[in-house]
C-alpha cells in the first residue's frame, strides 16, 4: 500500500492522470474499472484536457458501481463520465462497458457478472482488471458497499445489488472478490469530510472494521491512495 498525498484536489487530478498515463503507454490493453460519485470529475477533467491524444484504443471502461437510474439522469455515474471524459476522447465506443442502470437491478447485476466473465482476463478463477478506481464515502463505503450491507462484499457473485442507506436507491456494485483481484488498485480520496475514516483505516483502528474500504487489499499488493491534505489532515 502506498500513500501519495498532493496539495489539493488539483495536484491529485494532475498526479493521478500522469499514473494513468503512464498505465495506457506500458500497457497493450488496459481494463479499468471507473468510480462514480464526485471526486473523479475534476480527474476526468484534467484528463481530457491534458492527455486526450493518448490512444484510447487500448483502454477498455466499466464501472465499479452504478445507480439504478437511466443514463440520462443526473445521478448516473455513466453520463456523469460522459460529461467529463468520454465525450472528449477518441474512445472506440466497442470499449465501453455501462451498467444498465435503467434495468431491472437484480437481472443487471447478473448480466454485468457475465460480462466481466466473458470480457476481462480471467485469473485466480475471478474477472480480473488491470485498474480499480475507488472513492470512499465518508461513512467509509467504496464502490457501492455500504457498511450496512457490509456482508455483500464477500459475495460469491462478481456484481450484487446494494441499497443506499439514506435514500434507499438502488446500486449494483461490484464485490471484493473482483476489486481485490485486480492488478492495481486506486483510491481517489479528497476533502476534510474523509480525513476521519482515513485515519481509522490507515492506522487500523478498531472501528475500521466496520468499513468496506478497509477491505481493499489487493492481492497483487498494489493498492494506491491518492489523498489531497485535508484527507489526509490526520495521518500527516
Ligand atoms: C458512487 C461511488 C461511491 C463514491 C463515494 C465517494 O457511485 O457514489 O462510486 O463509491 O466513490 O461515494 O463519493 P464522492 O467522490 O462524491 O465523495
Amino acid at each position: 500500500m502506498e500513500l501519495k498525498i498532493y496539495k489539493d484536489k488539483a495536484e491529485v487530478a494532475k498526479y493521478f492522470a500522469i499514473y494513468l498515463k503512464e498505465l495506457i503507454r506500458t500497457n497493450d490493453k488496459l481494463t479499468i474499472a471507473l468510480s462514480g460519485g464526485s471526486t473523479p470529475k475534476v480527474i476526468f477533467d484534467y484528463i481530457a484536457e491534458n492527455f486526450n491524444d493518448l490512444d484510447w484504443s487500448k483502454v477498455f471502461l466499466y464501472w465499479g458501481d452504478e445507480r439504478c437510474v437511466p443514463p440520462t439522469n443526473e445521478q448516473s455515474n455513466y453520463l456523469m463520465t460522459v460529461e467529463h471524459l468520454i465525450s472528449k476522447i477518441d474512445i472506440p465506443k466497442e470499449n465501453i462497458f455501462r451498467v444498465l442502470g435503467e434495468e431491472c437491478p437484480n437481472e443487471e447485476a447478473k448480466r454485468y457478472a457475465m460480462v466481466l466473465n466473458e470480457t476481462l482476463e480471467i485469473e485466480h478463477d475471478v474477472p480480473q482488471f488491470d485498474l480499480v478506481i475507488l472513492g470512499m464515502g465518508d461513512d467509509g463505503h467504496t464502490a457501492s458497499i455500504f457498511p450496512h450491507e457490509i456482508n455483500l462484499w464477500d459475495a460469491a457473485e462478481s456484481c450484487v445489488v446494494a441499497t443506499h442507506p439514506e435514500s434507499a436507491q438502488k446500486r449494483v456494485s461490484i464485490t471484493g472478490k473482483i476489486i481485490n483481484n485486480a492488478k492495481q488498485v486506486a483510491f481517489l480520496v479528497t476533502g476534510a469530510s474523509k480525513a476521519e475514516k482515513v485515519d481509522e483505516i490507515i492506522n487500523t483502528a478498531e472501528v475500521s472494521k466496520n468499513y468496506p474500504a478497509t477491505l481493499v487489499k489487493p492481492t497483487s499488493g498494489n493498492l494506491y491512495w491518492f489523498l489531497d491534505e485535508d484527507a489526509a489532515e490526520k495521518i500527516k
